[in-house]
């Protein structure tokens, strides 16, 4: 059975459209200290406070007992590290910062990438790819597209350039609630052929490319996945809502 997906209004749209501008500004804020020397508990004080400055609430702390303000993923992390103040970035590291805020009963969730310092060519391509795969997926959704359209071209990006997708974590619907039907799915598969979006939808686009392979290992923190194999993971995220001609992207300024 297909759970119904949340129509969202125009009215709503707005609502979307604020947090999404919100979050955004909070990583804009967070960018000039995202460098080499700054744990990653430094960076989640950072956004913790400028979330609160713009009277935003932070919908990660306390989700399933998740203890932080953001996620912060560095490295073979594919998604969900735990700032910590033992993780501070060095040269040559990519890192996620991952923010979801709240703002008058609507989410808007995002993540970006940073390089520090000097990368290797490879884990430097493997962050392009990444965004590339995230705004080529966003370039296909709109009314009357299949979600399988997603999987598709993200397939045919990342396969180009040698990388892998990972499958055990996925896009989500969002808007009043933080995770909602559909699963949007990064890879190409039957069921996804099956799901037409619709205006009104809202929902996220948060492709895990990974150098190798796209097993994920949970710590014993419960929530800190990192790939099996220690190669590099990428990931970006914008929420997105489907209108007649496209998608409108919420989480930027
Ligand atoms: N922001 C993540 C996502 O893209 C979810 C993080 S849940 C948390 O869906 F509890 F780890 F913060
Ligand atoms: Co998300
Ligand atoms: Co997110």
């Amino acid at each position: 059975m297909t759970k119904p997906f949340t129509i969202y209004t125009e009215r709503d749209f707005d609502g979307l459209r604020t947090v999404g501008k919100m979050v955004a500004e909070t990583l804009d804020f967070i960018t000039p200290y995202v460098v080499a020397g700054v744990s990653t508990y430094d960076i989640d004080r950072l956004v913790a406070e400028h979330t609160k400055k713009i009277g935003a609430v932070s919908a990660c702390l306390g989700y399933n007992g998740y203890p932080k303000s953001c996620c912060v993923s560095r490295n073979d992390i594919i998604c969900h590290g735990i700032p910590s103040k033992k993780e501070v970035l060095a040269d040559g590291d990519i890192v996620n910062v991952d923010c979801t805020h709240i703002f008058n009963g609507y989410f808007g969730d995002c993540s970006r990438m940073f390089v520090i310092g000097e990368a290797a060519p490879r884990a430097r391509e493997l962050v392009k790819v990444a965004y590339d795969s995230m705004m080529a997926a966003i370039g296909v959704c709109r009314d009357g597209a299949s979600f399988g359209e997603i999987g598709r071209v993200i397939s045919a990006l990342a396969g180009r350039h040698g990388f892998s997708i990972v499958e055990d974590f996925c896009g989500h619907g969002i808007g009043r609630v933080f995770h909602e039907a559909p699963n949007v799915l990064h890879y190409e598969n039957p069921l996804s052929d099956k799901m037409i979006m619709r205006r009104g939808m809202v929902f996220t686009i948060e492709p895990m490319i990974n150098e190798g392979a796209i097993e994920p290992v949970i710590a014993a923190d419960g929530w800190t996945a990192r790939t099996k194999d220690g190669g590099l993971s990428a990931q970006w995220e914008h929420t997105i809502g489907i209108t007649d001609s496209g998608a409108e992207i919420f989480t930027k300024l």
